[in-house]
């Protein structure tokens, strides 16, 4: 049996702060106990790890990645390998990708697909969501089967006509299925059939620059699709997890459902709290760093969002980590916005860029541990392993610096694109050191986690609910 303590920091819960040591035990933490208290001072361990001057935190769970993902016609750059160990880099230790389903084809042979990339690669633990793009009878009966075998999320579309695109009929279906089997619906809520009008008429004008990626995808289509979705989640009768909110209407609509007690949560991620359509529109063609849907808005959307994580109107910050590098990829879409790879890179920087919003006051140290660990572990069905520390969860630990400053650069990032988001940005706060299971796998800044490590993580239904 190994025996890791983890001595003298702050440690950080969405629940509590406390200075306390941490014992771990074969991969779980087995206590914790005030640091200096007779009991935690009786400890003894293989490996004691100096927090003092810390914070120790729960692993981030980031709800929403994309490991080679393919989209027009290309693929995202981050492995299975690449993107978990940037994740870890990063402080996160468990992300939940999206595995897709082909059209025509089974839920089984996406997963199945999905399953094989990701085997034996992992740094850190991870899990699967499944993207519906083909809602029909036998599709509904394997939602079944995969809610069964603790593959509890659908993702669906009501952007993308003719490639991931499902229709009312079919969400309501998929909805209705939900219902019955404890699955969760996350939506994908933009009105994809009106956007692609609004697209074939800029193109016909001549507006083919990054920037008019972000006027055509309107935030009244962003809103008036999470209207409907919260409509029809209504009439299923099922709870409804809305992803990559950025739109102020948006989160209003969301706002307006929770007033009614409705069973409705938001997802919003970094890029939306901290870029604005002023990247978009940066010179020659630089704006396609920042092409992503639902698109970045202009900078005043911010304070609604950030309202919303502080009033719980959003539960959760993922990164929707979908990279795709600007040399040979965002450039196919020269000339063409609607031909740009969506996506942009960010496993590495949530933990970093939400604890800046800590250091400016805008959410408290354990609203950061509630949005980037706690909700999207319940949310998820992966409570109580993750996300937070307690005894008898998972011992996966970040020693946390709260002082160190550093800049965020595709010099030093460990993401596989050839670019930053946030290059030059420069935030307090940095990840020391990391355990997955109580193994160390960042050291004081050096990665020291092995590929394969992670492991594949069944998860029970949302647990949001409860
Ligand atoms: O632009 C994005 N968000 N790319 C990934 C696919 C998605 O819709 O989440
Ligand atoms: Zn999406
Ligand atoms: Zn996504």
């Amino acid at each position: 049996m190994t025996r890791t303590l983890v001595k003298g920091g702050l440690v950080i819960t969405a629940a509590e702060e406390t200075y306390a040591d941490v014992l771990v035990e074969d991969g779980k933490v087995a206590a914790l106990g005030a640091t200096g208290s007779s009991v935690a001072r009786g400890w003894t361990a293989d490996r004691t790890i100096d927090a003092a001057g810390k914070y120790v935190v729960p692993g981030g769970v980031d709800a929403h990645t994309h490991f080679e993902f393919p989209f027009g016609g290309t693929s995202s750059s981050d492995t299975f390998e690449t993107g978990t160990r940037a994740a870890a880099w990063g402080g996160t230790t468990t992300v939940v990708d999206f595995a897709v389903q082909t059209r025509g084809r089974a839920l089984r042979e996406g997963l199945d697909a999905w399953h094989a990339k990701a085997a034996g690669k992992c740094a850190i633990d991870y899990a699967f969501h499944m993207i519906l793009s083909d809602v029909n009878e036998d599709t509904l009966k394997e939602m079944d089967l995969l809610v069964d075998e603790g593959m509890t999320s659908f993702k669906l579309f009501m952007a993308y006509p003719g490639v991931l695109y499902s229709d009312d009929g079919q969400i309501l279906r998929a909805m209705q299925r939900a219902a019955g089997n404890g699955g969760l619906i996350m939506m994908h809520a933009e009105n994809g059939i009106a956007i692609d009008v609004l697209v074939r008429q800029a193109l016909e004008a001549g507006k083919t620059d990054p920037r008019y990626h972000g006027e055509v995808r309107r935030a009244l289509l962003e809103a008036e699709a999470t209207h409907r979705a919260i409509q029809l989640a209504r009439v299923a009768g099922s709870p409804l997890y809305v992803v990559h909110v950025s739109a102020e209407e948006a989160v209003a609509e969301l706002a307006a459902a929770r007033d009614k007690g409705l069973p409705v949560f938001g997802e919003t991620c970094p890029q939306y709290l901290f870029l604005s359509t002023d990247n978009l529109a940066e010179p020659g063609f630089e704006g396609a760093k920042y092409v992503c849907s639902t698109p970045l808005r202009p900078r005043e959307h911010q304070a609604a969002l950030w309202r919303g994580l502080r009033t719980d109107d959003l539960q959760v910050v993922s990164t929707d980590h979908c990279p795709f590098c600007f040399s040979g990829q965002k450039e196919l879409g020269r000339g063409d916005f609607s031909k740009i790879p969506n996506g942009l890179p960010g496993v590495e920087n949530r933990m970093d860029l939400l604890h800046q919003a800590v250091v400016e006051g805008r959410i408290s140290r354990r609203r950061w541990i509630e949005i980037a660990c706690a909700a999207p572990a319940r949310m998820f069905g992966l409570a109580p392993h993750k996300g937070t520390i307690a005894p008898g969860a998972d011992a996966d630990l970040v020693v946390y610096d709260p002082r160190a400053t550093q800049v965020l650069s595709a010099a030093t990032h460990h993401m596989n694109v050839d670019y930053s988001a946030y290059e030059g940005k420069e935030v307090t706060g940095r990840v020391e050191t990391v355990l997955s299971r109580g193994e160390i796998v960042i050291d004081e800044r050096r990665f020291t986690g092995r590929t394969g490590h992670g492991r594949y993580v069944p998860r029970s239904t949302c647990q949001y609910l409860a």
